[in-house]
């Protein structure tokens, strides 16, 4: 894989609910005055502490968001309006008549100031070979892209597809879009064909970047191979730009590219576009309560503004600090956090391409020394799986350097919480369990940023960031007052960060989000708010499951599911699994002429998911039963097969309007006996 300015050759050559009593108590230097903490904050008349800054940029949003933006961005043309939003109708703009570049703000700018400053290390597959690009190098490199791309046709409003693991050169094609004003529609590079040939079908993709093979945890995937199948299907791709990760030749068809080689013939300057505030930055495709994942659009400066300023104020990211966040950029935790943030913020970034156990369970921590991590972020999967392993794997490397540890992506059990803030974290570092999603942009609730003595309860997301206003919906859909409650999770105002609709599909974005609480944000989670005021996410509320971290529908697999020639019908749940947090658990109907083996079936489900979706996907426990339990208008009662799953008998609840009770016995038996 090339990059410039002397590092072509090294490269080139390798390429539930949880107890909220024990509170820790994280001490650390007392708060200073609320200006020097956060400059941009100095014009605020009586937000003296970090609290009151909190009520101000909640109740005079306008104030506080206009004042952060024009700090913290560089603008092309001021804008004259700082919000014109209409949450009921899901109507959301930001800066508006505003024009920025988000690659000058992300490169230029600290080019500048500091060249030679680290932008990336690049945390590859096989330890000890990491690559540094500065921002010097990583700006060339975005500016060569950005002019390859403008060469073959790509212009701005354009959707380009990248599908690449973490590596320099997916960060520079996502810059580059963002140079020229196109957008792009980073794909997790551990989807199928099929879920690609889907996402660059439904966002009319001219042009497909990606790598010749993938190498995670020292098995090499077949990426191109997985882009040729998937672009048979899509009659928009004209071209298909291919950089090389192995040494490996991959085949080259008329359509492709080779990137390293096209870019060293491309000019190390390219004049970015003047954007609108408004215009679109990226699609993200997420999965919902239906089949079709849709297309979350982020736009210009709402989402880097509030990318960079969580990354400041969460993590406590101050300059010279090397910044690890070890989520793929497939996922929004990338974008936002190993990219668009800690670049805006003009910090150090690693981007991880291996597994928290490759070569062995000392994976993250032996990085942490070598690359002297200061803030590290992760997901609670791969902590639960690390503290099985033992603490002699963290003990045997030097986390000194750390000082904030963070969690995304799904809940974090005590157990986990603990065993990171004391064996991880020494004790010493703040553990900050940060609740967001795809939607949001950015984190939204998190214990930081607080006064740093302020206390911080294992488990628990705790505050809302500044200009987040998170409430709680009864079961009337009114919002509970009080606290030591439970509710809906809304945001009651709407915040730079947003998603702003689902691509050609604004109806599905209002109705989601918009229509079930008239005049808030919904979330799809619930969570509780404790009696100091703490928030606890307690999960979601719709058909959406969270597998290692990874957002899944349950009815995306089952159509899938439901394809098998010897399925007649199915229902999905998730299930508490120990590592994953959630585990997929299928009950299934067969056909009447069915004959097949259970082994079989098992085996030809988890084919026709992970070709489908993706391995993540696939069940974990298939269960055949004779029919499902179902209300006498033909709904499945998930709520029934969840509580069966989870061994809560006696929580079934109301079985009367279920069509035939019989089929809730069965189910019983038949899970027990597969127990
Ligand atoms: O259910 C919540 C869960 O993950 C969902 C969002 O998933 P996604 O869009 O893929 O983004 C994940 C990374 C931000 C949420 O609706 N979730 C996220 N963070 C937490 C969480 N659940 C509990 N605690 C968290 N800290």
């Amino acid at each position: 894989m090339w990059l410039p300015g002397g590092c072509a050759s090294t490269v080139l050559t390798s390429l539930g609910c949880r107890s909220f009593r024990s509170c820790v108590r994280v001490l650390a230097r007392r708060a200073c005055n609320t200006a020097a903490f956060m400059p941009e904050a100095a014009g605020f008349e009586g937000a003296s502490s970090r609290a009151a800054l909190q009520d101000f940029s909640v109740s005079s949003s306008d104030s506080f968001w206009s004042a952060v933006a024009r700090h913290r961005l560089s603008w092309i043309r001021p804008f004259h309006t700082v919000q014109d939003c209409d949450l009921s109708r899901g109507r959301i703009k930001w800066f508006e008549g505003g024009k920025l570049n988000v690659s000058v703000n992300c490169l230029d700018r600290h080019v500048h100031t500091c060249p030679e400053r680290v932008a990336l290390i690049w945390e590859r597959d096989e330890p000890g070979s990491e690559v540094k690009v500065t921002y010097r190098q990583l700006l060339e490199m975005t500016c060569r892209m950005g002019n390859l791309l403008r060469r073959h046709g790509v212009r701005r409003g354009d959707c380009v597809t990248i599908y690449m693991p973490s590596c320099p050169l997916a960060v520079a094609s996502m810059l580059a879009c963002a140079r020229i004003g196109a957008a792009h529609n980073v794909v997790f590079a551990g989807f199928s064909a099929v879920a690609l040939s889907e996402r660059i079908r439904d966002a009319q993709s001219s042009v497909v970047i990606t790598v010749n093979q993938g190498v995670r945890g020292g098995k090499v995937t077949e990426l191109k191979r997985t882009v040729d199948t998937a672009v048979q299907s899509c009659p928009t791709v004209r071209q298909v730009f291919v950089a090389m990760r192995t040494e490996n030749p991959v085949v080259m068809t008329a359509r492709d590219v080779a990137m390293e080689e096209e870019m060293l013939k491309e000019d190390v300057v390219c004049e970015p576009a003047a954007m609108d505030s408004e215009d679109t930055l990226f699609l993200l495709y997420t999965s919902g309560s239906t089949g079709k994942p849709k297309g979350l659009v982020h736009t210009q400066a709402g989402y880097l503004l509030f990318a960079a300023l969580t990354h400041r104020y969460v993590f406590n990211y101050h300059d010279g600090d090397v910044f690890g966040c070890v989520a793929d950029i497939g996922w929004i935790t990338g974008h936002s956090y190993s990219v668009y943030g800690p670049l805006a913020n003009g910090g150090t970034t690693v981007l991880f391409e291996s597994t928290p156990t490759y070569p062995d369970p000392g994976r993250y921590w032996e990085m942490v020394q070598r690359l002297k991590i200061n803030q590290f972020y992760g997901a609670p999967t791969a902590i639960r799986l690390l503290l099985k392993y033992g603490d002699q794997w963290v003990h045997k490397y030097d986390r000194s350097t750390l000082k904030t540890l963070g969690s995304v992506g799904e809940p974090i059990n005590t157990e986990a919480w603990e065993w990171y803030y004391s064996v991880v974290g020494d004790r010493r570092c703040p553990v900050v369990d940060t609740w967001w999603q795809t939607e949001t942009g950015g984190i939204c609730i998190a214990p930081r940023p607080s006064d740093p003595d302020a206390e911080i309860v294992p488990g628990m997301a705790m505050r809302p960031f500044f200009g987040i206003k998170p409430v709680l919906m009864d079961t009337e859909g009114k919002v509970e007052t009080s606290n030591n409650t439970s509710g809906a999770l809304c945001i009651a105002q709407p915040w730079p960060g947003m998603a702003r609709t689902i691509h050609n599909n604004h109806q599905r974005f209002t109705e989601t989000y918009c229509h079930p609480y008239p005049g808030y944000f919904f979330t799809g989670d619930g969570a509780y708010r404790s009696e100091e005021g703490y928030y606890q996410i307690t999960g979601r509320l719709d058909d959406v499951i969270n597998v290692s971290g990874h957002r899944i529908g349950t009815a995306e697999i089952e159509d899938i599911v439901n394809q098998c020639s010897a399925v007649a019908e199915s229902a999905v749940i998730g299930y508490s699994h120990d590592i994953k947090g959630q585990g997929v658990y299928a009950f299934v109907v067969l056909k009447k002429i069915a004959e097949v083996q259970d082994s079989d079936l098992s085996r030809q489900l988890n084919d026709m998911v992970a070709k489908k979706i993706a391995k993540y996907a696939c069940p974990d426990c298939i269960q055949i039963v004779q029919r499902l339990p179902k209300t006498r208008s033909g709904k499945i009662m998930r709520r029934v097969l969840r509580k069966i799953v989870e061994r809560e008998l006696d929580g079934l609840g109301d079985l009367s309007t279920l069509d035939d009770p019989a089929s809730v016995r069965e189910i019983i038996q038949g899970h027990s006996d597969l127990l």
